[in-house]
Parts: C-alpha cells; structure tokens; sequence
C-alpha cells in the first residue's frame, strides 16, 4: 500500500502520531506534501538545517521557532483558526513533519512534549509525522506511534520515473517487452538510485539498457553491504545427484503458479554442494538470486542489524520474483536466546522469521546450514518453508556422475582410473580433479592429498545424519531421509516414499 494511502487512513482515524520508516526522506515528504495540498491540509516541515517550513498551505502567522522543543510547543498555533464554513463542518488538519527527528529523542523534555503534543492533536487534529529510516520509538511514546513503511517503488513507479527521463528523447523509448525487462532491472532500487541508473543508461548509450541498469543495481547492493546480487554460470546440470531437491524446486518455481513458494531450507555435511545448488538454482529459473550476508547484516550499533534485514528484506521484495539466498545461516544466528548473544541475533532471526511467515512477495528464501542443533526450531516450522532437504554425501552412482562432470571440466583422459572414493563429497572429487590438472598427476595420485571431511568430521557428520533421519526430506530420492548407519555405502539410505502416511 502506497505511503499516503496508509497515511491517509491513519489521519481519518485521527491516529496523531506517524511513524514513517524511509530511507528516502526528501521523497516521502515530497509525497506528503503533494497530498496535503490536494487535501487543502496545513504542512510544516521542521529540520535542524533548513528549520520551520511550509511548503502547504501556510497559516496566517507563521511563528518563529529555532529547535526541536520550541517546534513542538508551537505545533497548536500552527492550526489556521477555522472561519466560516470551516467552523462547522470540517475540523482543520495539520500536518508536522519531523525528517531525521529520532536524533532528538533522547531528551526527556523532547519525548514529555511530543507526548503531550500527541495526546492533545487527537483531539485538535494536529499530527506529527516523523521520517526516519529506524524503528526508534522511545518506550514512553511506544503507544501514542504508528508505524508506516514507506516502500521502494513499484513497477508502475519505476515506469514513471523512466518516462520522465526519457521526456527529451522521445525515440528512446523501449519496445514493450524491452521496457518490461528494465522495469525488472530497476526493481529494488530507490527512486533516486532508479533515476540515476536510468540517466547513466541514457548518457552511455543514447537508450535505456537493461543491463546497465543491473550492473548499476548490482553496485548499489554491493555498496549497501546488505546484500549481493549472484550472477554467474552453472545451472543444475553442473551439479550431480540431487534429484528430489532439483525436482522440487524446479516444480514449485515454475511461473505462473497460483501458491507462491517460500522457501528451503538444506542441511549438509560441508562440501556436499549446497551452496552451488542455490546459485545454480537463479540460472535454472530464471530468478535473479540475492545473497544475504548474515554477517554484514549484524551492524556494529544497537538497531542496525534490525534496520539492515528490514532493508534488505525490503529489496528482495521489490525484486519478486526473485531467490534470497543465506548461505551458513547458523553462523550468524547461533546464540540466539543463549547467554553470550547481546540480542542481535535474536532480533534479526525473528525479522527474518516473521517475514517468512508473512511475506506475500514472490521471493523464494533458500538457506543453508552445517549444524542444525544450533539453529532455533522455529526455523523448520511448516507455514515458513516449504521443505527441510538433508543433503548426504553423494552415492556411488552420484559420485560417478561427479567425476564425470569435473573430468571433463579439467581435461582429465577418460581411461585413468578413478581412486577410491568412498565417503567422499562432491567438493573432494572436484578438489582431486583439479590437483590433478594442477600439478599434472594422476587422479590416484591426487587422491593422496585429499582427506574426505567424512573421516576428519566423523562425529559431526555422524550426528548431523541422525537428527536429519526421519526429520528432513532426502535431496537425492523423493521421501524423507532415514539413516541407517549399519547398511553399507550405496543401501545407505532408506527412503520412504511420499505416499507413506507417516509423512503427512
Ligand atoms: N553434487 C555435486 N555436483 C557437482 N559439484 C559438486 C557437488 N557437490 C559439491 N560440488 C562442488 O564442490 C564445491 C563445494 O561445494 P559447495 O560449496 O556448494 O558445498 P557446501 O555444501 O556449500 O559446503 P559448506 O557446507 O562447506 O558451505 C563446489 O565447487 C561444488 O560445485
Ligand atoms: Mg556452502
């Protein structure tokens, strides 16, 4: 819902207190502005560089004001006095916008005021809107705020601004499909940022061009240190085994599905190619694939980490459909809710959590993990992923589709024998490939430098199967995983079919 819609509401409501979390301020008040004139409301906007304006409908006497306090005292004398008509049958509506205005809300005085100014503009109609990109609603005030997104822009506004640039060149304009994949591209972009890699397009090329606009947004992404935009080649046939967790997805990302999907969540020993399969997966869908860096996100000042998932969040909604990608989510959530956890992570799983479970953008979350015990069960709850895959260390028949793929990728003669690979992951037949393309050895040579993370985790590996037996869904056969650790190599595992009612 579009930033005045939801305010609109509010304000018929007489909700006095807005809370508007934007990363665009100047827009937003752009927004605000514009539709208090249409509504004939009076706007002031009040900051600590520019002081009091009024850019709507100005009272009679404009007072004279210099800080944050003597703003808000004057608040009440900012109402035009109602005359005439006015008087009997429309309240007046003003508007106090107060850009960056959390800054100034470690004052006791200034938190006293605006809650005095708060619970009076109910009755008065004055409301007082602040701009800030962080949640930061001080406790004593928590009741008297509501909060409003103000969101990226959507298709239709991306449109817009494209179309304004494009004003002076009439003869830029894109073909219909051609302006569908630069409203792509831009998706995820503020409006200024839109703007500008719009323009830049149009420097360099004379057009607008969808790539340049995605090298722009993959920059600005990067910049934000939020996320990162995956581009690169391999999709499912550079990957060996895998079947039901390939079949899957394949199924549940198909366009134009009425059930939008969630999510996955892979669970594996290291090296078993989790993290290859979700970059595979945005070539294979035609998704663009964002990498969420759980550890970027975890901010070094209170509030930041929270801000930083919300805006990144933000993003992959815009982008939908796309794939969100956290690789190692453990990493950065492990103690939460335990001592040694200052809260951080606490705060940023249950962001990340309820947007799983809210999300109504096409955005399918992909995530990964080597240590499941230190992951929060809440995590693996039905309604927030579609499917929890236990991704084993590759069968023999899997093993030879391996070499054969990184056989051929490194140049390796097809009659050296292969070495003895039992237990081995993809990654230790990849990394024996290569050894012996590097140093021009055989593949039995090779081998001797590789130790499989089967015998050097042994117990982590042992462990990591047993919880994964009955609870997850096996990635190679469909049904879910059951271990048996007596059952030799290729029998390893049992699979029960999906039609087993046990699994429903
Ligand atoms: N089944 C497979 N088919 C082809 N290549 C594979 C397979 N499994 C792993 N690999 C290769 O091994 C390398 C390491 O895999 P990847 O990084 O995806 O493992 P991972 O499961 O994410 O490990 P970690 O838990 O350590 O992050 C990659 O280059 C990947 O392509
Ligand atoms: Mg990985």
């Amino acid at each position: 819902m579009s930033l005045v819609t939801q305010l609109n509401d509010y304000i018929n409501a007489a909700f006095s207190g807005l809370w508007v979390t934007t990363v665009e301020p100047d827009e937003a008040e752009r927004e605000l502005v514009e539709h208090a004139r249409r509504r004939q409301w009076t706007l002031a906007v009040w900051d600590l560089a520019r002081g009091l304006r009024f850019p709507a409908n100005a009272p009679a006497t404009v007072p004279q004001v210099d800080d944050p306090l003597a703003v808000l005292k004057a608040l009440p004398t900012l109402a035009p006095v109602p005359t005439g008509e006015d008087a009997t049958t429309s309240e007046p509506t003003t508007l106090l916008v107060l850009p960056n205005f959390h800054r100034f809300l470690n004052s006791p005085e200034i938190v006293q005021n605006l809650f005095e100014q708060l619970v009076a503009g109910k009755q008065s109609r004055t409301f007082i809107v602040v701009l800030s990109p962080v949640v930061a609603i001080p406790v004593e005030l928590d009741r008297v705020f509501v909060v409003i997104d103000h969101a990226l822009p959507t298709p239709d506004q991306l449109g817009q601004i494209a179309q304004d640039v494009l004003a002076d060149h009439p003869d830029g304009i894109p073909t219909n499909r051609a302006w569908q994949s630069l409203l792509e591209a831009a998706a995820g972009l503020t409006r200024a940022e839109a703007e500008g890699a719009f323009a830049l397009s149009l420097a360099r090329h004379d057009e607008l061009r969808p790539e340049v606009i995605w090298e722009l947004k993959a920059q600005t992404l990067r910049k934000q240190n939020l996320l990162t935009l995956h581009r690169g080649p391999g999709d499912f046939t550079s990957l060996g085994g895998l079947t039901a967790l390939k079949d899957f997805c394949r199924r549940a990302l198909q366009p134009g599905r009425s059930v939008k999907p969630r999510g996955a969540l892979l669970l594996s020993p290291p090296g078993c190619g989790k993290s290859a399969f979700c970059r595979a997966l945005g070539n294979e869908t035609g998704r663009p694939v964002l990498t969420l860096d759980i550890g970027n996100l975890m901010g070094g000042l209170v509030g930041d980490t929270e801000r930083n998932v919300r805006q990144a969040l933000k993003i992959a909604d815009a982008m939908s459909p796309c794939i969100l990608f956290a690789d190692e989510l453990e990493k950065g959530l492990s103690g939460v809710g335990g001592s040694g956890d200052s809260g951080v992570s606490t705060r940023l799983f249950g962001t990340l959590l309820s947007w799983l479970a809210d999300h109504e953008s096409d955005v399918f979350f992909i995530g990964t993990a080597n240590d499941i015990s230190r992951l929060p069960p809440e995590f693996t709850r039905a309604e927030r992923l579609d499917a929890v895959f236990f991704v084993d260390l590759p069968v023999a028949a899997e093993r030879q589709t391996i070499w054969q793929l990184y056989r051929r990728q490194y140049d390796i003669a097809a009659n050296q024998p292969i070495p003895t690979d039992t237990d081995w992951t993809g990654a230790e037949i990849k990394s024996c490939c290569r050894l012996s393309a590097l140093l021009d050895v055989s593949l039995t040579e090779a081998a001797k430098n590789v130790v499989p993370v089967a015998h050097t985790a042994a117990e982590a590996v042992a462990k990591l199967r047993q919880w994964a037996s009955g609870r997850c869904l096996s990635a190679d056969r469909p049904g879910l995983y059951v271990h048996s650790p007596e059952a030799g190599d290729t029998s390893r595992r049992k699979v029960r079919r999906p039609a087993d009612p046990q699994n429903n």
